[in-house]
């Protein structure tokens, strides 16, 4: 069940200033006071909520927070800026009516924390979704980028806004954010060149030089040191609780998320530290022949870093700051600046540089939050703007700004009134007239196109001639010297001749929250606002795209002769269009104050709230609020809260809530003109009814609270009773229960015993005649089984004889049958069934036997020998055939595997075995060793590098090999080297080719039957080679060289094929003679080395050691 609940539960003095009671100045001051000792920083006025600085953070913003308020009533929980957010949020999602939150109050009074708690607010209950979150987070991250570069530390707050801010947000139809457009107010541009004392510059320029890597700061020419900066106030350039560097981070992530290009970013980096470096430019006097002064710069660095960092030509720049050039209808007249117009001059660029560049930001953040649908958006307007301002010293700028005040607080009593009236009128309750102070006059003082003062500022600042501050005021004392919230000790107003508060430089102006005092000095400045036009077209011509887009004006294609506007007028007309905007909204005021001047939590400076509370005018906002009824309240909660007050409508009132709150009212005798009753409200006119009721209330609650304990213990010693007596019942029971069971079991024992004799006489007696009866039995049994026995024997003994005889006839007819059967199918079985038989036992055989050799199937190695036993003779054929299949089917499946490498390797191994297998004892031996061809790595081995580039061809073979000398038999150590083409043989040591033998020349090779590595080369007879003769030559590698040379011989298609004989005996021809080669076994004295010898000219003997 929802616990209804109400602003005036467990108050602390009250929570809406409308039922403060009595209303004065000070009963006022002394319930905000209450409540902020309290920690009750939110108190209202109707609808109105003031907010005082905690100075602290407070548990009150947390997500359980946001959903307590969320969806309730305005006056249904304490005061809170959330209830206000909700309000909002809700009528602009609910009734389509465009919302807007007017936040106002001095500096540091927390304005722009009010903004970004009902912005914060708003998003944490409106929609969900990819999409709208990232909307959503644009729009929050817009909030530190506005603040690095719009707020300072000044005395007041160490995070002040520099600047007004107007931020409309847009919804969609069913409330989620869709965007927003941000709009910027008067940027206090003064402070970028001077600060006043204990303040500092803007936030941007000391987080970049705390924050920046060193590598951005190198590349933007800055040092980390402040110091070096004359821009930069140093006495409080480090700010309490407030971390530079960390800040940078959040700015420049928050850049990122709003969607600025790295490439902005680096410009706006540029920009900034472009204006510290201005700041560094100093000049000098010179003296020129005509007498004058002329301004020159002193030191030209940091112009050259400046001019560099944003391409601008710095002869350019340094001729815009020497001299003047004024056009006139076509004339142009240069005037040189002397060094106060060179510092002006200076300064001027340096505000319009960075405040023009704080309004492109604002525009390239609108740019990235603009709604992106065209459909008709609800608007939720949030306006944080600097709220009055009353120092010591006020300028230009307070007075702009104090306008701004007045403008603010005339919408807001218009539209406080109008919201009261409409109400009025709505609920159908009589209106009566409220009075009030209306500022219109103030501000028509100051705005006012004829006589206004923004007027005649504007118009002196247009007028030719000599144009001082003085003059102006000489003006404003002429025009407006009847005025009566104006006042100047020189107007003609005799009245301040002699007030002594009012010198003579100044003018003061009674404004609503009090009257403050203007000195005019720098007004007709400020309001020009002059660059001068040298310097605008010195920065157009910069090559950076940023800056030349910021001074569209120095653009020479568009010289502009018009004064620009002045900065009054600017103000004025932006003011105007708030203004107009606001009208269209459904306003929401947080009216913020500041507790006290030391940013302290905790104290309460009693003079400095009254000074807030009568300029921001709330004592006249209760009085307003108040002036009809003070307290207004639905019927349907009315009539919940005080029903206890009323027989009649307690506990329940079945009828239309509005009856049932009359019924009370007369019930409990209000007089009738406390109240009225309207179409969906009651109206209570003051408090003081209000505070009847709740007393009443508290009273029937006690009475009630008595009442529901005394029914409530009644019902509880009620309950008691009834449970003690029940449990009796159940322990009687239990009880009797347990006696009776006792006494039954006694009776029963007893039936028992008496049962037991009387069975046990009636069982004898029974026995006995049944023993009789028994015996009697048997008797009669015995004779009868006599009898019966005789008959049955006799009738056994005919039937068996019946059997023997049936199954004597059954036996001759089966065999008859049987027979006659076998006769008449003897001839079908014959022709069929032994056919049948033979191939059913064949086919069972091979199905064995395939199944068989399946599973005892050979390795897959091609020399593996083993093949299964033949099972039958009948398959021996079958068995072999089988058996051949499966070796070529693995040859096969192995011979796939080969490499082209492998497979020449084999193929050559094979025709080393079709050459000598069998024939040379030699053989087997070398069938194991793989044929390596090159043995002496020819072509790596450097020795062999002249040798090997000598050949043409690539060398196939290449070994050491023994030249056998026909002399004396003995062998040189030669380098054999063979090709496609050629057989090569060359010095061991030199590599010097001795012969070479083209492979046509060879007609054979002969070798022995031995295990020996002799051959003969025999050559062809005439031919070119032949003319030394035959060569003959033993090797290691005897087999492979012949297969080689027998090789190329079969593959070359010209030339015969090369012959290979095996003899023991053959001729070689030597030169003219011919020498038979004989091999004799050798003696076993000869030990293991082949021998050869020369035996006589024609015979040369060679023993080989024998194998066996
Ligand atoms: N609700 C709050 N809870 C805690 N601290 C707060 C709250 N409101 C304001 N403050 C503190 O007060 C300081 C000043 O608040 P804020 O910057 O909002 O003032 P302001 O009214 O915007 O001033 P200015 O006009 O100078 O911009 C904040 O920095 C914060 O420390
Ligand atoms: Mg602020």
């Amino acid at each position: 069940m929802e616990v209804k609940t109400s602003l005036l539960d467990n108050m602390i003095g009250v929570g809406d200033m409308v039922l403060l009671e009595p209303l004065s100045e000070d009963s006022f001051l002394e319930n905000l006071k209450n409540r902020f000792d309290h920690s009750e920083i939110y108190t209202y006025i109707g609808s109105v909520v003031i907010s005082m600085n905690p100075y602290r953070s407070l548990p009150i913003y947390t997500p359980d927070k946001v959903e307590e308020y969320r969806n309730r009533n305005f006056y249904e929980l304490s005061p809170h800026i959330y209830a206000l957010a909700d309000e909002a949020y809700r009528s602009l999602r609910d009734q389509d009516k465009d919302q807007c939150i007017l936040i106002t109050g001095e500096s540091g009074a927390g304005k722009t924390e009010a903004s970004k708690l009902v912005m914060s607010y708003v998003a944490a209950v409106c929609g969900k979704g990819q999409e709208v979150n990232k909307v959503k987070e644009q729009l929050l991250q817009s909030n530190p980028v506005l603040e690095a570069f719009g707020n300072a530390k000044t005395v007041r707050n160490d995070n002040s806004s520099r600047f007004g801010k107007y931020m409309d947000i847009e919804f969609d139809f069913k409330g989620d954010p869709l965007g927003g457009v941000i709009s910027n107010y008067l940027l206090e541009k003064s402070r970028v060149v001077k600060q006043p004392r204990g303040e500092r510059n803007f936030h941007v320029f000391y987080q970049l030089l705390s924050g920046a890597s060193d590598d951005t700061l190198k590349k933007l020419k800055l040092y980390r040191d402040f110091s070096k900066y004359n821009y930069l106030s140093l006495d409080s350039a480090v700010v309490n609780g407030l971390d530079d560097a960390a800040n940078f981070r959040t700015v420049r992530n928050a850049m990122q998320i709003v969607g600025f290009m790295e490439d902005e970013v680096q410009s706006v980096l540029e920009l900034v530290a472009a204006v510290l470096k201005l700041g560094n430019i100093e000049f000098k006097p010179e003296s020129r022949c005509n007498g004058t002064d002329e301004s020159r710069i002193k030191d030209k660095n940091d112009l050259k870093e400046m001019c560099e960092l944003l391409g601008i030509e710095q002869s350019v720049l340094e001729r815009a700051f020497s001299y003047r050039t004024v056009e006139a209808k076509m004339e142009k007249v240069s005037t040189t600046l002397n060094v106060a117009q060179a510092y002006y001059a200076r300064d001027a660029l340096a505000k319009n540089l960075y405040s023009r560049l704080f309004s492109w930001l604002v525009t390239r953040i609108n740019e990235s939050i603009k709604a992106q649908t065209k459909t008709r958006h609800k608007v939720m307007g949030v306006l944080d703007i600097y709220g009055f301002e009353i120092f010591e010293d006020n300028s230009f700028e307070q007075f702009i700004i104090n306008y701004c005040n007045e403008k603010l607080q005339q919408i807001f009593i218009e539209l406080t009134l109008r919201e009261e009236q409409e109400e009025y009128v709505r609920e159908g309750i009589e209106w009566t007239n409220i009075e009030y102070f209306n500022n219109a006059i103030i501000c028509d003082l100051i705005e006012n196109n004829q006589n206004g003062i923004l007027a005649m500022l504007d118009e002196e600042c247009l007028r030719p001639g000599t144009v001082t501050d003085e003059t102006f005021l000489d003006k404003l004392n002429t025009v407006c010297a009847e005025h009566q919230h104006f006042e100047s000790r020189l107007s003609k107003n005799s009245k301040f001749l002699n007030d002594h508060s009012l010198p003579h430089s100044c003018f003061r102006i009674q404004h609503y929250a009090g009257k403050v005092l203007y000195r005019v000095e720098g007004f007709v400045d400020k309001n020009n606002d002059l660059l001068y036009r040298d310097l605008s077209q010195a920065m157009y011509k910069a090559n950076h795209s940023l800056i030349k887009q910021l001074f569209p004006e120095g653009n020479p294609a568009k010289v502009n002769l018009k004064r620009p506007p002045t900065a009054g007028f600017q103000f004025k007309a932006s003011v105007g269009t708030l203004m107009r905007n606001l009208q269209t909204k459904n306003p929401n005021y947080i009216r913020c104050i500041k507790p006290n001047d030391k940013k302290a939590s905790h104290i309460f400076t009693e003079s400095l709230v009254r000074h807030q509370v009568r300029y921001l005018g709330l004592m006249e906002n209760v009085r307003v609020r108040r002036a009809g009824y003070a307290f207004r309240q639905a019927y349907e909660p009315c009539l919940e809260r005080y029903k206890m007050l009323c027989k009649r409508t307690w506990p329940h009132w079945r009828g239309p809530a509005r009856e049932g709150v009359e019924v009370l009212m007369a019930d409990l005798q209000v007089p009738a003109e406390e109240f009225s009753y309207g179409r969906s409200k009651i109206f209570i006119r003051n408090p003081r009814t209000l505070f009847f009721l709740e007393e009443r209330r508290r009273q029937c609650l006690q009475d009630l609270a008595t009442l529901i304990q005394k029914i409530y213990r009644g019902w509880k010693c009620r309950s008691q009773f009834l449970l003690l007596k029940q449990s009796q019942i159940v322990v009687a029971a239990w009880y009797r229960r347990y006696a009776q069971q006792k006494k039954y079991q006694r009776i029963k024992s007893a039936t028992t015993v008496v049962q037991s004799y009387t069975r046990g006489w009636q069982a004898r007696k029974l026995l006995r005649e049944l023993k009789y009866q028994k015996r009697c039995e048997e008797a009669a049994t015995t004779i009868a089984a006599y009898w019966h026995g005789t008959q049955a024997r006799r009738e056994l003994r005919r039937l068996k004889e019946e059997a023997r005889r049936k199954h004597a006839v059954a036996v001759i007819w089966a065999y008859w049958q049987g027979l006659k059967v076998r006769r008449e199918y003897r001839k079908y079985f014959r022709a069929n069934a032994g056919k049948k038989i033979y191939d059913f036992t064949i086919q069972r055989i091979l199905q064995k036997y395939f199944l068989g050799l399946k599973s005892t199937m050979p390795s897959m190695s091609p020399i593996d020998k083993n093949w299964p036993a033949r099972p039958y003779l009948f398959l021996d054929g079958t068995h072999t055939e089988l058996r051949r299949i499966f070796h070529l089917w693995r040859c096969k499946k192995y011979r796939s595997q080969f490499t082209e490498e492998k497979k020449a390797v084999y193929e050559e191994k094979l025709e080393a075995s079709e050459i000598f297998k069998d024939k040379k004892a030699l053989y087997p031996s070398s069938v194991s060793q793989p044929f390596k061809g090159d043995y002496l790595e020819i072509s790596k081995n450097p020795k062999y590098q002249k040798l090997s580039s000598a050949m043409d061809e690539k060398v196939l073979l290449a070994d050491v090999v023994n030249k056998i000398n026909r002399a004396n038999g003995k062998g040189t150590a030669r380098i054999f080297l063979l090709t496609k083409k050629s057989v090569v043989l060359a010095d061991q040591k030199t590599g010097q080719v001795k012969a070479s033998v083209p492979l046509p020349d060879l007609t054979s090779v002969s070798v022995s039957t031995q295990s020996d590595g002799f051959f003969a080369l025999k050559l062809k007879e005439g031919s070119a080679s032949a003319v030394k003769g035959d060569f003959l030559l033993s090797s290691e590698h005897l087999i492979e060289i012949i297969t080689k040379l027998h090789r190329i011989g079969a593959t070359a298609a010209d030339r015969e094929q090369l012959n290979v004989d095996i003899s023991d005996e053959f001729l070689v021809q030597f030169k003219q003679d011919k020498v038979c080669v004989k091999f004799i076994q050798g003696a076993p004295k000869n030990g293991n080395s082949v021998s050869c010898k020369r035996k006589n000219n024609r015979l040369l003997e060679v023993s080989v050691p024998s194998t066996a």
